[in-house]
């Protein structure tokens, strides 16, 4: 079938590979002529396992990439819309490009189209879009539009992408729907046929609950350590639970990334707008925002005054696996170490180049080992393999004093500290 994927990001630019190696002529668009210029030369502007490969194998055949937006809507049958959808200072989604894109489509209508809406966006932007469409199209044609969120993880998107757990679709015409359908009937996952607005709901009621789910065990972290138990106990005894699951049970410094904290920002505001005081998520919004900053506090238990020392950072992105600084938690923290006196030397597997951009003032270490030289703490801010596999004698070799803050609950308290470090984790003894 012929694609059209709007925006080449995270989502669009895994959404053309992976519909471009299922059989389908896609051409991706983006409006970033930076963007596409590298994705004609095959370099991958993000960080993301396995998208190289998929784009490598189907680019110039059945992926095409172009910044011509006519080009894109008018070879095609399904418009795919993958812009961002990026907060605004109150916490709503900004749906700038979203608009700006259904006014493209509708000024560059030749025939029927199927319009699908994968950027995530407020309950009732589906209807919108298909009203500018029609404002700005000359003739008469008919344009079904589409929701079908995203559930794809950062790190993981290639895999999911064509592994999802269900794949949604809202539309209230049955014909469009089938349409969709088939473009995902090769992946054998279950689809799931709503209305249009349920749809759009369903992606931020997920993102809000496990938002909400991680929360709470950073809660629970927090008073286990008053009371002296270990978390990692506590949410392994849950999870064996089946209504209530192991996943999203691991403490730690927070919640941060490109959707979590935008997507029940924009919930709340939606509600609000709607005259609903959603009580529940304003609560954890604070409680992650604690979080993040008990980081500061847990480093000052163990290091004292941070005036003058050497800090040593692992991990700078969201999450392990990729290189998206959106939000990242170590960043804020990072920030807040400096505001305190701290030197801060960080090490990131994947996110160096935007960290450089990110982090003024901040030393970027050529690896791990380099980032510990002569550092009065080690704090890890993301899990990625690679730190938990470290070798952890060479590590306190390297350090000045041995202490490690432990933001991700990586390192077996007991080994590291028969090791002979200091070791603060959260929600341990
Ligand atoms: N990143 C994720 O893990 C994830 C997962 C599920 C859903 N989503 C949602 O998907 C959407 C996209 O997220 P992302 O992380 O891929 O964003 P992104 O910022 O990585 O990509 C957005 C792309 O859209 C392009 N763009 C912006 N305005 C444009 C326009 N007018 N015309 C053409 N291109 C334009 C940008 O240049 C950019 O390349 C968001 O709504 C997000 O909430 C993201």
């Amino acid at each position: 079938m012929k694609i059209c994927v709007v925006g080449t990001g995270y989502v669009g630019l895994v959404t053309c590979a992976c519909f471009a190696d299922l059989g389908n002529d896609v051409i991706g668009v983006d409006a970033d002529a930076d963007k596409i210029k590298k994705l004609h030369q095959g370099e991958i502007p993000i960080f993301e396992p396995g998208l190289k490969e998929l784009v490598d194998r189907n680019r110039g055949k059945r992926l095409t990439f172009t910044t011509d937006l006519k080009a894109g809507v008018q070879a095609s049958e399904f418009i795919f819309i993958a812009v961002g959808t990026p907060p605004r200072e109150n916490g709503e989604a900004d749906l700038t490009a979203v608009k700006q894109v259904a006014a493209g489509i509708g000024q560059n209508l030749n025939g029927p189209k199927i319009v699908v809406d994968k950027s995530t966006v407020p309950v009732g932007m589906g209807d919108l879009v298909a009203s500018i469409i029609e404002e700005h199209s000359a003739h008469q044609n008919k344009v079904d539009v589409v929701s079908n969120p995203e559930f794809l993880r950062e790190g993981s998107a290639v895999h999911d992408f064509m592994n999802p757990n269900r794949v949604l679709i809202g539309t209230n015409d049955t014909g469009a729907a089938e349409r969709v359908s088939e473009l995902y009937a090769p992946l054998e996952a279950e689809i799931m046929v709503t209305d249009l607005r349920s749809a759009e709901m369903i992606k931020y009621a997920s993102n809000a609950f496990l938002a909400t789910k991680i929360t709470f065990i950073n809660e629970i972290a927090n008073l286990c350590e008053k009371v002296g138990a270990d978390v990692s106990k506590v949410a392994h005894g849950m999870g064996l639970d089946s209504r209530i699951g192991p996943a999203f049970l691991s403490a730690g410094a927070g919640y941060g990334g490109s959707c979590f904290p935008k997507d029940v920002s924009a919930l709340i505001h939606k509600a609000e707008k709607e005259g609903y005081d959603f009580r529940l998520l304003k609560a954890v919004v604070a409680a992650n925002q604690y979080q993040k900053r008990s980081m500061l506090a847990r480093i000052k238990e163990v290091l004292g005054p941070l005036e003058g020392k050497q800090i040593a950072t692992l991990g700078l992105s969201f999450k392990p696996n990729t290189d998206d600084l959106r939000e990242a938690v170590a960043v804020e923290v990072i920030h807040l170490l400096q505001e305190n006196g701290a030197r801060v030397r960080a090490y990131d597997p994947a996110a160096m180049k935007l960290a450089a951009k990110a982090l003024p003032g901040v030393k970027l270490a050529e690896n791990a080992y380099a980032a510990v030289a002569g550092a009065d703490c080690l704090v890890v801010f993301t899990e990625w393999n690679e730190f938990k596999e470290m070798d952890l004698a060479r590590v306190k070799s390297a350090m000045r004093t041995p202490v490690i803050v432990d933001g991700r609950n990586i390192f077996d308290p007991q080994k590291v500290k028969a090791l002979g470090f200091k070791y603060r984790g959260v929600g341990r003894k």
